[in-house]
């Protein structure tokens, strides 16, 4: 049998002859493997694929009836904000997460809940069926419609599926599964791109609704991350320090329901608990306030959540500062910094600096800005802000304080907390009525906001 050999990014799939440093498709470095094919093996996915894809002639937009997707709770209210509703008849989703975060507990236990009404068929490579009991009993599950079946041979999978006809089947995970029909190890692009595209193309023909695990690798992608996204309807990633219990449900993409909504679960000795009211639980008490920790409100998808930035400035001893962000982005912090140095006129560059968002929290968005330069700041001069106060505003280059998105929803999260006092910008204080319980202050610059914040009552 004639066999070529290609090199793939296992990250994005691009196939090249040659091996290559870096791939020129997704500029990932060090990603290309050797993978050999044969001439004459069959591309199984795409003839699955091509079955089920509809011969009808084109169709007026407007006779295309609509009808709602058949969506089933899976009754773990967290899951179900991320899913938007429920599980979608039919529908592939991709669960990522680095190994160990809990993604199998997670899955386990919507199994168990959804084969209370309905059969749900689930796939472990990884673990016998023995861990997978002992997990499950850890757990309190004990349903009669759940079914397990160890298994990596994709043929024998779909075997099962069709014969057992289940409503929801869990793959854990989509990188042991393989297709003996294909020389490639399992995990490999080929085999991950193969397996998944022939169970996405059997549950949209039968009907069966799908979770794919996936794991992460430390530098965070899925190998083969780019074919999923592509071939399944919605992507979840699990996200959290494994040190700690929080875990972050995100949903990257979503053909059925909101994307950048986030569940928030918290990992106990009997399994994940949903956390139905999160703010708040990501600041810890202290009897008084230290410098460098400054509470902001985020907004997570429609949520508004209390965290806390913790910044810690302290002279550096060898002649290299270090510059180190965890939940927030480092070249955000960078950037930050050089603002902070030009416009407060401080001397930062002989300090290692560090920002880290507490309970492993990611914050993406601009309007932590002034929470963070503030949070630096207040670790430099060794001031503790004041005790009651959230801080809000995105900071520009020029240190000017620029207006946030949805500024009341975070002030009214920050107030039914108990924050007394709100630093905000200017322009947004301006357009709010004032409040009895909540004192709000607008600020114009970041100088402003540290003249109010380091200020002692
Ligand atoms: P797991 O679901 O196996 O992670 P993944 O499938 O993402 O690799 O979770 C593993 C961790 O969770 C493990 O360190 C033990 C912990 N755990 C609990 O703390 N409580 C529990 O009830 C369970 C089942 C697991
Ligand atoms: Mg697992």
């Amino acid at each position: 049998m004639a066999t070529k050999t290609y090199f793939s990014c296992q990250n994005c799939g691009y196939q090249s002859p040659k091996w290559l440093g870096r791939c020129p498709e997704c500029a990932e470095w060090n990603s290309m493997a050797e993978e050999i094919f044969s001439n004459n093996q069959p591309v199984r996915g795409k003839s699955i694929i091509s079955d089920m894809v509809s011969v009808d002639s084109p169709q007026r937009l407007s006779e295309i009836r609509t009808k709602d997707p058949l969506r089933t709770p899976t009754k773990i209210g967290e899951l179900d904000r991320v899913l938007g509703g429920g599980l979608v008849k039919g529908s592939v989703v991709l669960i990522g997460g680095e190994p160990g975060i809990g993604k199998s507990t997670l899955m386990l236990q919507a199994s168990e809940i959804i084969s209370r009404e309905r059969k749900v068929l689930y796939v472990s490579g990884e673990e016998s069926l023995n861990q997978i009991k002992l997990r499950a009993e850890r757990l309190g599950t004990s349903s009669n419609n759940l079914y397990l079946v160890n298994e990596t041979n994709i043929d024998r999978i779909i075997d099962y599926i069709k014969s057992l006809k289940p409503d929801l089947v869990v793959i854990d995970s989509i990188q042991i599964v393989y297709s003996p029909e294909f020389s490639q190890t399992a995990g490999t692009v080929t085999q991950i791109k193969e397996s998944a595209g022939c169970l996405t193309a059997l549950a949209k023909s039968i009907g069966v609704s799908l979770f794919i695990i996936g794991h992460i690798t430390k530098e965070g992608f899925i190998a083969g991350p780019k074919i999923l996204e592509h071939i399944v309807d919605s992507v979840i990633y699990f996200e959290g320090e494994r040190r700690s219990k929080l875990r972050i449900l995100r949903a990257i993409k979503n053909r059925f329901g909101p994307v950048d909504e986030v569940g928030i679960f918290s990992m106990s000795h009997d399994g994940l608990k949903e956390v139905k009211d999160p703010s708040g639980i990501f600041i810890s008490d202290r009897d008084r306030p230290e410098p460098g920790i400054v509470i902001m409100a985020t907004i997570e998808g429609t949520r508004p959540l209390l965290v806390e930035v913790q910044a810690l400035a302290a002279p550096s001893n060898f002649g290299m500062p270090r510059q180190r962000s965890m939940g927030f982005d480092f070249n955000r912090m960078a950037l930050l910094i050089a603002m902070i140095e030009k416009s407060m006129g401080l001397n930062l560059s002989n300090h290692d600096l560090f920002v880290n968002i507490a309970g492993g929290v990611k914050v993406n968005e601009t309007a932590s800005d002034l929470a963070v330069s503030v949070a630096i700041i207040s670790s430099f001069k060794e001031k503790p802000v004041k005790e009651g106060l959230v801080i809000i505003g995105e900071v520009g280059l020029t240190s000017e304080v620029r207006s946030v998105s949805q500024i009341e929803p975070r002030i009214n999260e920050a107030r039914r907390l108990g924050f007394k006092q709100c630093i905000i910008p200017a322009s947004d204080a301006k357009e709010l009525k004032p409040s009895s319980n909540m004192e709000l202050i607008g600020v114009n610059n970041l100088r402003e906001a540290v003249q109010y914040a380091l200020t002692n009552n």
